[in-house]
């Protein structure tokens, strides 16, 4: 059994053949795995580019609920691809805007869930916090070690991180370029998980699974309003929340939730 591939994945139907990810899915799970051990999965561009592009198929298949990132048990990413940056120029890097594509993983709607083991370095930690839930292993190492070649991160790294864990915590990580254990990550809230390495990926598929029972709709706002208090001002956060609080009073899952409270069994979700 290769990395990551510790539960019984189905191909997903219409996914291409990648060169670089692995993409399957697990009942209602979508379950993308990084598959470049060779250069500690490192993000080149076609490396995104089919993770994106498997995240999306996903994203547009209904059967799917829930989404989970993981990359090998040695190593999540080690960042962006140094070999590739090392012979681009600035004009190269701005006309190819090769860090657009990240920002397509900002319209994913489902549940993002990272498992997370071994490194998950520069980019690689930056695709963590581009997700919505962080699971670690117990082998976990994250860190923005661009500093040390002569960058800084360039995929949401100071931005992301100054919100999770503060400006003073962020200087010291971006500055020095240092890798912090799951247990610290955990302490800065940057995880809210920690479990065993030989189980992040059945934690996180069993996790998706859990979202998957929620009700649709309120899973997509729930998400989006924390994203929203997340990226924006938290006024604009508190007011967007309340109105898409208004809006599920329109759906039949509101009405069948409360029912079902009142009537103590349990709710059937129907995404309407
Ligand atoms: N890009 C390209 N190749 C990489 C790589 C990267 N980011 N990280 C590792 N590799 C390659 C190595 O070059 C090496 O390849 P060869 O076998 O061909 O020499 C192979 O993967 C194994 O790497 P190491 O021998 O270095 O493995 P290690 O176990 O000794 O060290 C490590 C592991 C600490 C993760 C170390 O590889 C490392 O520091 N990597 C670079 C981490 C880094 O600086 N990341 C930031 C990238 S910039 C960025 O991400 C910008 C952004 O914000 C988008």
């Amino acid at each position: 059994m290769r990395s990551g591939e510790s539960v019984a994945g189905a191909a997903a139907p219409s996914a291409p053949a990648y060169e670089f990810i692995v993409s399957s899915t697990d009942g209602p799970v979508g379950l993308v795995r990084l598959d470049r051990p060779k250069a500690l999965n490192a993000l080149a561009t076609p490396v995104i580019a089919e993770l994106v592009d498997a995240v999306e198929r996903h994203q547009a298949d209904p059967a799917v609920r829930a989404i989970v990132i993981t990359g090998g048990p040695k190593v999540f990413a080690a960042g962006a691809d140094l070999k590739e940056f090392s012979t681009a120029s600035a004009v190269d890097m701005l006309s190819s805007d090769r860090i657009g594509y990240w920002d397509r993983l900002k319209n994913v709607w489902k549940p993002l869930i990272a498992a997370v083991s071994g490194f998950a370095l520069g980019g690689g930690c930056e695709l963590a916090m581009s997700c919505d839930i962080i699971i670690a292993s117990e082998t976990a190492r994250f860190g923005q070690p661009e500093i040390n070649v002569g960058l800084i991160p360039g995929a949401g790294g100071t931005a992301r991180l100054t919100r999770i864990v503060g400006k003073f915590v962020a200087m010291d990580l971006v500055l020095t370029g240092r890798q912090i254990t799951a247990e610290e990550a955990l302490k800065l809230g940057l995880v809210s998980r920690i479990v065993p390495a030989e189980l992040i990926v059945e934690s996180a598929v069993a996790l998706g699974k859990e979202l998957a029972q929620k009700p649709p709709i309120s899973l997509r706002f729930a998400k989006e309003a924390v994203q929203r208090s997340f990226e924006g001002r938290v006024d604009d956060g508190i007011a967007f929340e309340r109105k898409l609080f208004y809006m599920l009073f329109a759906t039949e899952d509101a009405h069948e939730g409360m029912r079902a409270f009142i009537e103590k069994r349990r709710p059937t979700y129907a995404g309407q």
